[in-house]
């Protein structure tokens, strides 16, 4: 049975989030129709892949399309990268003018440079700079503005908790701590001991974030840190009806019922058909390889659905074969997801 002690509410600003599960930025991943299909199965909150603070690149069709929002899921929450503290500031205005609701500033990217300059997690060694970015930022705009970053700099350097109080004291209104340092980039298992220290140094909204895949493990870090929400970044990729199931859970019901067959074909279909629109054809279907790949861990016997659907090279082949798959009696979703 879930205790009563799990939070059911994540309030950023003057949003009270309709679930305490959020989906990750994944810079490649979570583009606008993925947005949106996460919120369709209930994410509390997504934010737009990390977009540079260097206004000037904001005409390449990678920035165009990073920063083509979901203006009618609120609230529309924009990431941006930077390590100067006025162009970090103009980018946020920039941002907020084009709709956006949060700001969520990176400081969590473990690549030493985010367009030739130092930036994400990098930042983390220099405190002061820190500092003077947030208030830079908040000073900026009206919107809420929030901070993703990591445990700290390496093993040595866990300094989250106090980039923390740096980050509480410049009005930084909620904060989401990947449980790596930089040094880890993606490699062992995330801890949480770091984040259950900084829950305790501050009183603005803590976010988990780190190998959280399941509701057994929601509950773990639940437990360990006390955190106000989690964020779910490649346990939602191929399954985005996860942030469904954990929902489900948290309000106490035991059982999540599993998508119907049909009911995953016509999200795939939908998805394979906002991807093609949204980029045009040929990317479209150069993105769609990499979620069609994910989806098909979760469905069964689709080994060779998957091997002909990543090859080919029109939108027609690719929502074809996916209808073709889903026809035969022995296609679908895995009974575990
Ligand atoms: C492909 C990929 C792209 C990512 N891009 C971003 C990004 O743009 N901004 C960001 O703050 N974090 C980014 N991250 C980190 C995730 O937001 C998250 O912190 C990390 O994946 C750990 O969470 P998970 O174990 O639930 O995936 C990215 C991660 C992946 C795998």
């Amino acid at each position: 049975m879930i205790t009563a002690d799990l939070p059911k509410r994540l309030v950023i600003g003057p949003y009270e989030l309709p679930s305490p599960f959020v989906l990750a930025p994944m810079a490649g991943v979570t583009d606008k129709p993925f947005r949106a299909l996460c919120r369709r199965f209930g994410a509390g909150m997504t934010t737009s892949e990390m977009t540079t603070a260097d206004t000037s690149l904001w005409q390449s069709a990678k920035s165009r399309h990073r920063l083509d929002l979901d203006l009618d899921a609120e609230p529309v929450a924009v990431q941006i990268a930077g390590s100067e503290p006025l162009q970090m500031a103009a980018a946020a205005r920039a941002c907020v003018e084009r709709g956006a609701q949060i700001i969520d500033i990176n400081m969590g990217c473990p690549a030493k440079k985010v367009c030739r300059k130092l930036a994400g997690s990098a930042l983390l060694k220099d405190e002061s700079l820190v500092g003077a970015i947030l208030e830079a930022v908040v000073a900026a705009v009206d919107v809420p503005v929030t901070l993703k970053t990591r445990t700290g700099w390496d093993h040595e350097h866990r300094n989250a908790p106090h980039i923390a109080r740096i980050a509480e004291n410049s009005g930084i209104a909620a904060l989401t701590i990947h449980g790596r340092t930089r040094v880890d980039k993606y490699r062992g298992d995330a801890e949480y001991e770091t984040i259950a220290e900084v829950k305790q140094r501050v009183s603005i909204p803590v976010i988990a974030n780190g190998d959280i895949a399941s509701f057994e493990k929601s509950l773990e870090v639940w437990k360990l840190t006390q955190v106000d929400g989690l964020m779910i970044g490649r346990a939602a990729q191929g399954q985005p009806w996860i942030f469904e199931k954990l929902n489900a859970k948290l309000q106490g019901q035991s059982l999540f019922t599993p998508l119907e067959k049909n009911d995953v074909r016509d999200m795939m279909l939908g998805h394979l058909s906002e991807l093609h629109g949204f980029y045009g054809e040929s990317t479209g279907v150069r993105v769609a390889r990499k979620h069609l790949t994910w989806y098909c861990e979760y469905l069964v016997n689709a080994e060779q659905y998957r091997n002909r659907v990543v090859r080919v090279d029109s939108a027609s082949e690719q929502l074809a074969l996916t209808a073709e798959y889903f026809d035969r009696d022995d296609g679908g979703i895995a009974k575990a997801a």
